[in-house]
């Protein structure tokens, strides 16, 4: 266990078709959601056991209150190497200079799209130029390392590879095209809409003479490649091909239920015991249990199973809501 993705809200500001697709949720209760104090001490928790990455995720994150202050926070403790976030940016020109002051080091925005329309039939929001000027705001505040995630769909955007790595080159973030999961939230799911890792390359190669596969694979879910003309960017293939068997990331949801695998059933309630007073010793001593137990390999597993119907049901979901997506952190 290396990295820890901390979901502080399950609450987000679109709608987009591949996670969150219905108007109303069952949210998760107020009283439930962890303060900043409790995720620190969870995160001290997890870093006695060897976490070294965290990366804060939502919902959208940037609607939590005050998220500077929980950053400054985690970017204050020195166990912390790498200190990322995720969000879908239509808040981040706000955010960006405060963000950049707490410490966060990292930012990833997903960006599916550069078609206005195309954006608001996805996403069920019109804030596409926010997210575009929220890009441009994180490079202003000095931000290095941006990255672009884009699931692509077929029948979606799956025209839009090129123009995407244009973008990603113009304000010098790395763009990585992710195939479309089942994952819990993903109702809309069927394998006729995954644009499989070979089309993406086969697409990208076909236009720029060539692609160069970077030869670097380690516990991170994207596989990097080189263009011709010294671009790189990413593929993050978990449909077709899984990549379990290097996870070291663990998942904390917003009222502090610890998640094993992103296609976990069920999680390890950490908020009762830190409701009750346990130590920083206790703590460790109990994640160091659930962890050494750990056998999952959920996109693996996936990969094996009944294509034609989605994971989780829509009956499911609305009866649990730790099993969507947007629970989980993305
Ligand atoms: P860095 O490499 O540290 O920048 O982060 P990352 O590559 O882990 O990226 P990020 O956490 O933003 O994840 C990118 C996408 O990969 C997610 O939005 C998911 O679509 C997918 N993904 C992330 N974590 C998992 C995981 O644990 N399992 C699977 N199967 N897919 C994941
Ligand atoms: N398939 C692939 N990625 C997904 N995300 C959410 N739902 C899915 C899905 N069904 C990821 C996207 C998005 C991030 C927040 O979560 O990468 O950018
Ligand atoms: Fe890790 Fe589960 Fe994702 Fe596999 S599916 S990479 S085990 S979180």
């Amino acid at each position: 266990m290396r990295s820890l993705r901390i979901s502080v809200t399950d609450r987000c500001n679109l709608r987009c078709q591949y996670c969150m697709p219905e108007p109303e949720y069952i949210w998760l209760p107020r009283e439930n959601i962890l303060t900043f104090e409790e995720i620190a001490a969870l995160t001290d928790g997890f870093t006695d056991e060897g976490v070294t990455r965290i990366r804060i995720t939502g919902g959208e994150p940037l609607l939590r209150r005050d998220l500077p202050v929980l950053v400054a926070s985690l970017a204050s403790r020195s166990a912390i190497e790498d200190l990322a976030l995720t969000t879908n940016g239509v808040l981040l020109k706000a955010y960006a200079s405060a963000l950049r002051r707490a410490g966060l080091h990292r930012i990833t925005i997903s960006l599916d799209t550069l078609k206005r329309e195309r954006f608001r039939a996805l996403t069920g929001s019109s804030d596409f130029d926010a997210v575009l000027a929220g890009i441009h705001a994180a490079v202003d505040a000095g931000f290095t390392g941006l990255k672009l995630d884009s699931v692509v769909i077929r029948g979606t955007n799956e025209d839009e590879l090129i123009d995407l790595l244009e973008l990603g080159r113009t304000v010098n973030a790395e763009v990585r095209f992710i195939e479309y999961m089942d994952v819990g939230g993903a109702t809309r799911w069927s394998p006729a809409a995954v644009v499989p890792r070979a089309e993406i390359l086969e697409t990208i190669g076909r236009h720029y003479g060539g692609v160069i596969p970077l030869d670097e694979r380690s516990s991170a879910p994207a596989e990097r490649f080189l263009l011709p003309d010294g671009t790189t960017f990413g593929i993050i293939a978990s449909t077709t091909a899984p990549f379990c068997a290097t996870c070291d990331r663990a998942r904390l949801t917003a009222d502090g239920i610890w998640l094993l695998c992103l296609y976990a059933s069920a999680g390890t309630d950490l908020r009762r015991p830190l409701r009750a007073g346990v130590t920083r010793q206790e703590l460790r001593q109990l994640i160091h249990a659930v962890w050494a137990l750990r056998a999952d390999r959920g996109a693996e597993e996936r990969l094996g199973m009944d294509r034609q119907t989605t994971l989780v049901p829509l009956r499911a979901l609305k009866k649990d809501a730790h099993l969507e997506m947007h629970t989980r952190g993305g």
